[in-house]
């Protein structure tokens, strides 16, 4: 007489064979089947470069981070490439500051002085350049004041001069942040009209009007001395216009579409990825890595492994290229992991 079989109470008997577990033995196995890497080659680092030379300020809410002279922020810049690290996006702070933002265009600035310099040594750089306002403005608004409105067009031609200047220092990427509408064709027309049909445009599409942006405004001396942001900068709280920000963009001739603050926008970060076909960059930004830091500086979490795993889901999330304070560290540890 056949002996009947007992019943097989194993999981998965009833359930289908799946034991997701079977690929997460081991660290070669999940290294196998990793479905997102980071690499170094896609990261932008940025950089707050100042006049002068042998000045190197320490920032204190950016840890590890200073304002450089251009040619500290060229050495810095050779430290990153050989660090693997794909490119710099440089930020200016102006010794002096008006309420027209002159200085974001004036050739001899801090920006153009450190692209030249960073181009004249060779080095295997993306060069990107931040073209904003804010920094340069004496009441740190990113465009040009209409009494205590914000001149939307007025400021086009600003943001386009001051494009034409970094592309003509060597820019390989210009970065336009000011959220003006129409900013992306200005720099386009620009740009093209001075010959540089290829310098290309990475737009701040979706930028939001963010509290993450504190650390940064410390660093570049650039917080709005009345009002806010929230009259160019997007509400935080709007996916759907979000995507029609980079659809408007990319019409107007973005080659990289960027979304910020990264973190706060993986949603976007993701329905971008399935409805546009160019390359996607995210923003770190400046009060993510804060809360990174802090924690860590108390001991609430481990560094490098919430700095790889933050990191790690936004280019999950969809980003091609992420522009992080963290570069040169996540650099390091991909190299040894
Ligand atoms: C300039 C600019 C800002 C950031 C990037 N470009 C500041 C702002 O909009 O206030 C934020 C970067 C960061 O917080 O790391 N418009
Ligand atoms: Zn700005």
């Amino acid at each position: 007489m056949a002996r009947v079989a007992a019943p097989d109470t194993r999981l998965g008997a009833g359930a289908g064979p799946w034991r997701p577990r079977r690929l997460r033995r081991n660290a070669a196995l999940r290294s196998l089947v990793r479905e997102t890497r980071l690499s170094p080659a896609s990261l932008l680092a940025p950089l707050f470069v100042v006049s002068g030379r042998g000045r190197r300020e320490p920032i204190a809410s950016l840890p590890g981070h200073s304002r450089l002279s251009p040619e500290l922020a060229a050495a810095q810049a050779a430290e990153l490439a050989r660090l693997g690290v794909g490119g710099v996006l440089l930020f200016g702070i102006p010794d002096a500051k008006d309420p027209i933002g002159r200085g974001a265009a004036d050739p001899q600035g801090p920006v153009p002085s450190a692209l030249r310099r960073i181009r004249d040594a060779g080095v295997s750089l993306v060069l990107a350049a931040d073209v904003c306002l804010c920094e340069y403005t004496s009441h740190g608004h990113c465009g040009v004041l209409d009494g205590r409105e914000i001149d939307n067009d007025a400021t086009l031609p600003l943001l386009a001069e001051a494009a034409v200047a970094y592309a003509d220092a060597g820019a390989d990427l210009v970065a336009p942040s000011a959220m003006m509408d129409g900013q992306v064709a200005a720099l386009r027309a620009g740009l093209d009209s001075a010959g540089h049909l290829q310098a290309a445009i990475l737009a701040y599409s979706s930028k939001a009007a963010s509290a993450l942006y504190g650390p940064f405004r410390e660093a570049a001396g650039s917080a709005p001395s009345f009002g806010d942001r929230k009259g160019y900068q997007m509400d935080f709280a709007n996916a759907r216009e979000a995507l029609h920000e980079m659809e408007l963009d990319l019409a107007e001739g973005a080659d990289i579409l960027m979304v910020k603050p990264a973190l706060t926008s993986l949603d976007v970060l993701a329905r971008a990825r399935e409805t546009f076909n160019v390359p996607l960059a995210a923003y770190q930004v400046s009060g993510e890595m804060a809360m990174i830091e802090a924690a860590a500086a108390r001991g609430w979490l481990d560094r490098r492994a919430a700095a790889l795993e933050c990191t790690t889901a936004i280019a999950r999330a969809g980003a091609d290229v992420i522009v992080t304070y963290l570069a040169a560290d996540l650099a390091r540890w991909l190299a040894e992991s």
